[in-house]
């Protein structure tokens, strides 16, 4: 059988361990290989090799990128697919948002017309960002959920999803019931857990929109079930909060209503954490479980700044995510620059090494997908996104400017988007082109 083989040139930049907090120039960690050729073979990446050195045989299909810049696609720990509907609404925070515009506008995926036209332009603007992994929320409706796991496996993507958990405090049409929705969820899973590059999330809206029974049911599928994920939202929002306390008294906190339905492990991804205390920081240490920050969001949703350097000294994992329709871009890039700001109003300092890290490799080990995806290592799965330096006359004049590597890296990541992706390959297949950035 012939193998396929695919070497690309330009500048790669990964990740072997976490940079931390350090300063630029002292981060471990950075792997940064200018004008290399990386090597994939059968859709897996084979190794790499410096372009001055190496060249490629005949028997490579090779693409020369050189001047632009190779990384591993990133990864979206928390995004929401029909919010692309509601993306940049006007005037109000998280428990008036969901109200006005994302309740109305996720009951129309009912329609599984409008929840397979919603899947794929969702999964095609992912591939159009750069991004080649997502934990995502479709919508309570069993269609809406179908429709997205069909899409990511047809694509051939790495994608974690599930049926979306909500049985009160929601408009009729955009509730289950705990018998319903314990059924739909079993056909999800043995359909889609496990299938190609899928894995099922238990998908809890967020405390307030299920029951304790409804919770219980989703830790009991947790526990038979081996490899499900769970995704929910805690914390975000100080009215939110407040809400939880009241609904769920028993609990030591919002965190708690979770541990106590046996929903928090290694799999577990709660989207924003900002409201939390240092038991709950412990207690995501001591399970496992990973906070998916969500700067945009948090930003445009006006909920708070998270204490991200304070959850990671407390043992907890941070991943980066977009949170659209919350956030207002899809653009990972923009996350992270957003994700510097939150640290800035803190008095920390986020380095592109950091951010970067925790969009790839560092959400891969989170998620415990490292072996997969999330690094340029030989082995790993070649879901890539190739990038321009800089896009526009400013960019352009900045990238110009700079001197030291981490000046550059920064600059692109704190000015690009999705305007400055060239290509984006999932298991070496080029799966989005920008028009004009042949080689
Ligand atoms: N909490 C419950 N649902 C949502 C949602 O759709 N987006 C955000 N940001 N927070 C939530
Ligand atoms: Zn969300």
């Amino acid at each position: 059988m012939t193998r396929s083989r695919l070497a690309l040139r330009a500048d790669l930049l990964d990740f072997t361990a976490d940079p931390g907090w350090s300063a630029p120039d002292a981060a471990p960690g950075v792997r940064w290989r200018p004008d290399h050729w990386l090597l994939v073979e059968d859709g897996k990446i084979l190794g790499a090799e410096p372009a001055g050195v190496f060249t490629p045989g005949p028997e490579w299909q090779t693409e020369d990128h050189r001047g632009r810049l190779l990384l591993p696609g990133f990864i979206d720990t928390h995004v929401h697919s029909p919010q692309l509907d509601v993306i940049a609404s006007f005037g109000t925070e998280l428990l008036d948002w969901l109200n006005t515009y994302t309740f109305p506008a996720e009951l129309r995926h009912a329609d599984p017309v409008v929840a397979g036209q919603g899947a794929e332009t969702f999964l095609d603007a992912l591939l159009s960002h750069g991004t080649t992994t997502a934990v995502v929320f479709p919508t309570v409706h069993r269609t809406s959920a179908d429709a997205l796991l069909s899409g990511a496996h047809r694509r051939g993507m790495r994608l974690i999803a599930g049926k979306v958990l909500m049985d009160r405090h929601a408009p009729d049409g955009l509730r289950d019931d705990v018998v319903g929705a314990e059924r739909d969820s079993r056909e999800l899973i043995r359909q889609w857990h496990g299938t190609g590059r899928l894995s099922y999330a238990m998908t809890v809206r967020f405390a307030p929109t299920s029951t304790p029974e409804q919770l219980a049911m989703a830790g009991r599928l947790m526990r038979e079930v081996p490899g499900l994920y769970m995704q929910t939202h805690v914390a975000e929002n100080r009215a939110e909060v407040a809400w939880v306390a009241e609904l769920f008294p028993e609990a030591r906190s919002y965190l708690d209503v979770y541990h106590r339905a046996g929903l928090l492990n290694e799999r577990a991804v709660l989207a924003h954490g900002i409201w939390l205390d240092d038991a709950d920081r412990q207690l995501l240490a001591d399970t496992g479980a990973q906070i998916a920050h969500s700067p945009s969001s948090n930003l445009f949703l006006g909920s708070g700044l998270c204490a991200w350097p304070e959850l990671e000294a407390a043992g907890a994992r941070v991943t980066l995510a977009s949170d659209v329709g919350g956030g207002t871009s899809l653009s990972m890039l923009r996350t992270l620059a957003d994700a510097y700001k939150v640290q800035a109003m803190r008095g920390v300092k986020l380095t592109a090494w950091k951010a970067l890290h925790g969009a790839t490799l560092g959400a891969a080990q989170a998620l415990g997908l490292d072996h997969e995806i999330g690094s340029l290592d030989a082995g790993r799965t070649a879901d890539l996104a190739l990038w321009d330096w800089a896009h526009g006359p400013v960019a352009q004049h900045r990238d110009g400017r700079a001197r030291k590597v981490h000046e550059r890296v920064f600059a692109w990541m704190t000015l690009g988007d999705e305007r400055n992706l060239a290509a984006t390959w999932v298991a070496g297949h080029a799966i989005f082109r920008r028009p004009g950035a042949e080689p």
